[in-house]
């Protein structure tokens, strides 16, 4: 398959292709997405297919207006009301009881459903030009980074997806916060993402957090989380907090022969860059969404680097800092 790349003047073209039946990744304000219509089995069965996804793992509708949530939900409880206010169209997700024509691999056989309304005009104009709710998963083959860039897309799933739409670099850079409104007295984070844990209590109140995402080895709900993820080819490694430590660590790495390329805040550049390695900018530690927004087109950028590993300075895990390390953890193997 030839895969088309559009811009976002062809929309008309790429709604033809999802209402044939096709995928297509478009932008979002947080990554690429991977869509078809959710209504249609055998179009979402070739997103998992593209992807090389595990199908038990559900995927995400993705709306344009609140008339479709009334339509694939059963109840939109006042918690889910409240998010929606304040942060949609937005990088949160929410998860509530599924209702309605939804293809039965969205879902996984869940009797659940992940909502969100991205803000981004490109998605928005697309999913009401197709006239239905899109699945749409992150769009790089799995277990790769998430893809910032329509290149991105390019690099992983080229001849395998009908057409990538253009819309230039996304800006959050990492996935929307999954919210469990299940129990809509207890609204539950099972994914950490571009809309914060604080700014949620913030609006609701108490928030919890999947137990998963405080200990390792308890199981997650969002059945994806479980999967090892956002990995590039080279070895990831976390630095210790301490530049001077992290300094130290890297001239020991290079002594016993690895070609090392870091990952770290203007803060850390300068100390760390000599003309053996090879270094990217996270930017302001002040302002970890930089850090966010960079992070996994940093790391695809190293990949194609000639160097053996790559190591990555450590944010603190508060506001968005927190969705940074949860990505940053699952792609590393090692924390120094
Ligand atoms: O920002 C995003 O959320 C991006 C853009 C494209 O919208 N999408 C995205 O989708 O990150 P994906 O498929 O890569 O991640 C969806 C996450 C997975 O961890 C999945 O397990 C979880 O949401 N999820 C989806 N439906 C669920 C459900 N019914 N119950 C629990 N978790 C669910
Ligand atoms: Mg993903």
């Amino acid at each position: 398959m030839q895969t088309a790349i559009l811009d976002s003047t062809e929309l008309d073209q790429a709604a033809a292709y999802l209402k044939s039946g096709q995928v297509v990744a478009f932008p979002t304000e947080t990554v690429y997405g991977l869509g078809a219509d959710a209504t249609d089995e055998e179009a979402v069965k070739k997103i998992f297919e593209a992807k090389g996804r595990p199908n038990d793992n559900p995927l995400i509708i993705h709306i344009s207006n609140i008339d479709q949530l009334e339509r694939y939900v059963q109840f939109v409880p006042e918690a889910a009301r409240t998010v929606i206010e304040h942060f949609w169209p937005g990088p949160c997700t929410l998860i509530l009881r599924k209702k309605g024509p939804i293809a039965p691999s969205v879902t996984g056989g869940l009797d659940t459903i992940g909502v969100r309304m991205p803000d981004h005009p490109v998605a928005l104009e697309l999913i009401e030009k197709a006239g239905v709710p899109l699945a749409a998963p992150s769009a790089n083959s799995s277990g790769k980074p998430s893809p910032t860039t329509a290149l991105h897309v390019k690099k992983d799933l080229d001849g395998k997806i009908q057409a990538i739409v253009d819309g230039g670099a996304t800006g959050v850079g990492l996935e929307s916060t999954v919210l469990d409104l299940t129990d809509p007295e207890r609204p539950t984070i099972l994914r950490p993402g571009g809309v914060t844990f604080e700014e949620l209590e913030l609006v609701l109140g108490k928030v919890w957090t999947d137990n998963h995402l405080k200990d390792a080895s308890i199981a997650p709900k969002s059945p994806g989380m479980k999967y090892k993820h956002y990995s590039p080819e080279k070895p990831v490694w976390i630095l210790p907090a301490s530049l001077d430590e992290a300094e130290k660590v890297m001239d020991q790495l290079e002594k016993s022969g690895e070609k090392i390329g870091f990952l770290v805040s203007d803060e850390w550049f300068e100390q760390l860059s000599n003309h053996n390695r090879t270094g990217h900018r996270l930017g302001d530690k002040k302002k970890p969404q930089q850090a966010a927004a960079r992070l996994f087109s940093s790391l695809r950028a190293l990949d194609d680097e000639k160097i053996s590993l790559i190591v990555v300075e450590p944010y603190s895990k508060a506001g968005i800092g927190t969705a940074y390390m949860n990505r940053l953890e699952k792609a590393a193997s090692r924390i120094l």
